[in-house]
């Protein structure tokens, strides 16, 4: 159960975080967005597994970000991540963030996943 501890200590450090800085480093941002928001589901690294420390577990399988996220387009990442996987033709189970996460942030958190593929960023 350190996830959710972990997501929150570093939600917390997110609102302490200096806006301008944030704003300068859409990598840094990003990683902030993901550690709040996709890291019960993806895991820390994108990698979607350590399931025996999820609070829920989606009925079907969560992708390797890591693996294939080199492989697709900035519009798929987009429309998945504000309108959800029914956007892109997969399921449900991988939810619409649209309510809540403006355009820059979509951007932000699709930079911090190619670097997170490139392997130069850690969610932790
Ligand atoms: C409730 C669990 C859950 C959360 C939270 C979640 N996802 Fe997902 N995500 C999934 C599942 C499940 C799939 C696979 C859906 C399918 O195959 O139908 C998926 C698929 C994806 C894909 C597609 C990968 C591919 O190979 O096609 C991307 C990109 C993605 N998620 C990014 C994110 C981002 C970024 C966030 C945070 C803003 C996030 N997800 C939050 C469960 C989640």
């Amino acid at each position: 159960m350190w996830a959710p501890r972990l997501a929150a200590a570093l939600a917390l450090a997110a609102v302490s975080a200096p806006p301008a800085a944030r704003a300068a480093d859409p990598v840094a941002l990003g990683r902030e967005l993901y550690v709040e928001r996709c890291v019960l589901c993806h895991g820390t690294r994108g990698h979607g597994w350590e399931w025996n420390q999820k609070v829920m577990k989606p009925p079907v399988p969560v992708p390797d970000l890591a693996e294939t996220v080199p492989r697709l387009k900035d519009d798929y990442l987009r429309a998945i991540i504000l309108d959800g996987g029914e956007a892109v033709g997969k399921t449900r189970f991988m939810p619409a963030f649209r309510f809540n996460m403006g355009e820059g942030e979509a951007e932000a958190l699709i930079k911090y996943l190619r670097s997170v593929a490139a392997g130069s960023a850690r969610a932790r």
